[in-house]
């Protein structure tokens, strides 16, 4: 089976965008792969604004909780915790230094996440390193993720060619595993802007927590920015309108014409409230399972220590082996 890893930052809240272009992705194909899923809590302390330690613990079993109760399961895929398998922050200061400077400079996401912080880390900067090292320690196959990440991934492949070809053949190199549509969900607010846990943390009206009720659901969407024409054909819908057919698409798995007939001539009044619905009834169960195992603790712990003792075993002999290359063994 190929391998797949992949991983979300457990700080700010889970919404509806990393669900669709990433965990039902992974929840899709769970079966036909060999899957590990990783909480990436060391990205999170990239922009360490508001996380204090207790705050980080507990986003990070937030995070398991939303990864079982979205469908990942541990009999199928490894889940663990990134800063718990110490070879992720090995890696990245061996890779750091085969990894030239430029390449950093020119990723997008350092420059538009640097814009609004007080004072640039230098994590902030070398995150893409991080990353790089998540999934080459795994000699993964497919990345599955949103289409901000593809910069990323570029980024990954070259550091495993560079490393490869300046020692020798070491890393697999990773592809990137993308949904046609849903890749790149945008806020509800300002629908020409992807949706993203910082915007949602100053804009209530701009995203869907996984753990929104029903009734924030409701308002966000009804108060969802649209243009006034009635257009909701795909290829010519208004963005926010688009935005919220590409949902609806993504949700409920009908085709683009089904849906398009299923709302010519009713204009977005009722793609509004179709959509709610949607929503809502996707993330009611899912919910539920969350109160669970929210209370669930031990559960919980047996998982993340199973996933540990996995990865951290894969993990290990990659490290091993560029250990060796770098003469380090
Ligand atoms: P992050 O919230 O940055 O940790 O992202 C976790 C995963 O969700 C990554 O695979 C992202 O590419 C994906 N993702 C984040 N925002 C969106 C979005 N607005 N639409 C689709 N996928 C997204
Ligand atoms: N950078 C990713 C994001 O913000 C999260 C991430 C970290 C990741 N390491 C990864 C995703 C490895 C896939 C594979 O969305």
């Amino acid at each position: 089976k190929k391998r797949v890893f992949s991983g979300i930052q457990p700080t700010g809240q889970i919404h509806i965008g990393n669900y669709i272009g990433a965990l039902s992705l992974w929840v899709e194909n769970q079966a036909k792969y060999d899957n590990i899923f990783c909480i990436v809590d060391l990205h999170s302390l990239t922009i360490p604004e508001n996380i204090t330690a207790d705050y980080l613990r507990q986003k990070v079993r937030e995070a398991a909780a939303l990864y079982l109760a979205s469908g990942i399961d541990p009999e199928q895929s490894t889940i663990f915790v990134q800063s718990q398998v110490p070879a992720h922050a090995e890696l990245t200061w061996l890779l750091n230094c085969v990894t030239p400077i430029g390449w950093l400079e020119r990723m997008t996401q350092y420059k538009s996440k640097s814009e609004n912080v007080e004072s640039v880390g230098t994590g902030l900067f070398d995150y893409p390193v991080l990353m790089a090292a998540d999934i080459l320690l795994y000699q993964t196959d497919l990345v599955p993720v949103g289409e901000d990440q593809t910069q990323h991934i570029e980024i990954t492949r070259d550091i495993a060619q560079r490393f490869n070809h300046l020692y020798q053949p070491t890393f697999k190199l990773p592809e990137k595993l993308i949904r046609r549509s849903g890749a790149r969900i945008m806020g509800f607010d300002e629908p020409t802007n992807k949706m993203s846990k910082s915007r949602a943390e100053v804009s209530d009206r701009h995203a869907i927590g996984l753990l929104d009720s029903p009734a924030k659901i409701k308002n966000t969407i009804m108060k969802a920015t649209t243009d006034s024409d009635r257009e909701t054909r795909f290829e010519y819908a208004s963005p926010g309108v688009k935005n919220m057919l590409v949902l609806y698409e993504a949700l409920t798995g009908e085709s683009r014409t089904e849906i398009e007939n299923h709302f010519a001539g009713s204009g977005y009044g009722k793609l509004k409230q179709d959509l709610v619905e949607v929503v809502v009834e996707t993330l009611r169960p899912i919910q539920n399972k969350y109160q669970q195992l929210m209370e669930a603790e031990d559960y919980l712990t047996k998982v993340l220590n199973e996933g540990r003792e996995r990865a951290q075993t894969i993990a290990v002999q990659t490290l091993n082996q560029v250990k060796m290359r770098m003469g380090l063994k």
